[in-house]
């Protein structure tokens, strides 16, 4: 493989700004990263429109930025990576539109990425022995996966979410519970101090046999429980309700994960997006993947997140792959995992 090209990588797909630079598939040169959360959070949630306004006013200073710390300029760059979908709209145009500019401009390949594709290269950052195949769980705001990964290019959906994803179902109860958005990281520090016992809640199509999941019935058991215990005049132990609904999630999470390595006999599971940087769902996964003789890896916390480094890796594997796009090049705010 060509370990010296020069990526830039452009992610504008929800609420990060961000820009990279990599040298080959697995080494970061710069990853800058401009979070528009505390715009957010006023609102409890993301508003598109804000997040395309937001992303306009800084791609241009960030990408400078992302250049100046790898210490390179426009003239060094080999290919230029940007994520086309899934996302949203208008979002996603504002880097389409920069990545174009600079391809054209420089006369260098673009390429499109998938925005999931790019979740799960950040494992390749953080892991530089990790080679496909593998079985891994997506598990972000906006999407929950269970994929397997055949090539650096080529992943096999397997099963997915039919309603909230998994970070959203972090995010509604932790609102539920009075906690800012995004709540998925508050629920994982508070079941800390919580019985994770205490409350027996539903546990999702853990008895199915397929691969799909559903959240929102154990997200609406949660509310039923604090509905009920309001009316009761019941104290409600927030720690515990934290607690008790991760572990509801994280079993289901990680038990269709073993069952899906263990079908197609993988040695690794890895584990990508928002909610790979929970430390319990971490934890279960490890120490199930001990007893069934599998390993476990996740992207360092900061690469778990959106970030344009983890898109960075995959437009990287995509060219070696031979798989670059031409400048009619469009968003593709449901692209489907697997879609060249
Ligand atoms: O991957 P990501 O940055 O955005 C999407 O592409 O959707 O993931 C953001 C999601 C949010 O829902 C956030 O609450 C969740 O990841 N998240 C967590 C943790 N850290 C971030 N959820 C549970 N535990 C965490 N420690
Ligand atoms: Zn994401």
């Amino acid at each position: 493989m060509e370990k010296n090209i020069i990526t830039l990588a452009i992610e504008t797909s929800c609420d990060e700004t961000s820009c990279a630079v990599l040298r080959g598939g697995r080494e970061v040169l710069s990853n800058v990263i401009s979070s528009q959360i505390e715009i957010h959070r006023k609102f409890g949630g993301v508003v598109p429109e804000v997040a395309s306004r937001k992303h306009i006013e800084s791609i241009n200073s960030i990408i400078q930025q992302a250049l100046d710390e790898a210490k390179i300029g426009f003239s060094d760059v080999d290919i230029v990576g940007v994520t086309r979908g899934p996302g949203l709209v208008g979002a996603l145009l504002v880097g389409i539109s920069s990545a174009k500019a600079i391809a054209y401009g420089l006369n260098v390949p673009l390429v499109g990425v998938n925005h999931i594709e790019g979740h799960i290269c950040a494992n390749y950052i953080t892991h530089s022995d990790l080679k496909p195949p593998f079985t891994c769980l997506v598990v972000s705001g906006g999407h929950t996966y269970l994929v397997q990964a055949n090539s650096y290019t080529d992943y096999e959906m397997i099963g997915r979410t039919r309603d909230d994803a998994a970070g959203e179902a972090f995010d509604k109860v932790a609102r539920s519970l009075g906690l800012p958005y995004p709540g998925g990281p508050l629920i994982d520090k508070m079941s800390y101090e919580g019985n994770r016992k205490a409350i027996d809640f539903p546990r999702p199509c853990l008895d199915e046999k397929g691969y799909d999941f559903s959240f929102s019935g154990l997200k609406t058991a949660v509310l039923n429980y604090l509905n009920h215990a309001k009316q009761m005049g019941e104290e409600i132990v927030v720690e515990d309700v934290a607690a008790s609904f991760q572990q509801a999630a994280i079993e289901v999470l990680v038990e269709k994960s073993i069952k899906l390595a263990l079908e197609r006999k993988s040695k690794t599971i890895v584990l990508a997006g928002g909610v790979a940087a929970n430390t319990g769902l971490r934890n279960l996964l490890e120490s199930r993947g001990k007893e069934e003789g599998i390993e476990i890896k996740y992207p360092s916390t900061i690469l778990c997140t959106d970030n344009a480094a983890m898109i960075g890796s995959a437009a990287y594997f995509n060219y070696i792959d031979g798989f670059t796009s031409n400048f009619d090049l469009n968003v593709e705010p449901n692209l489907e995992l697997g879609v060249k």
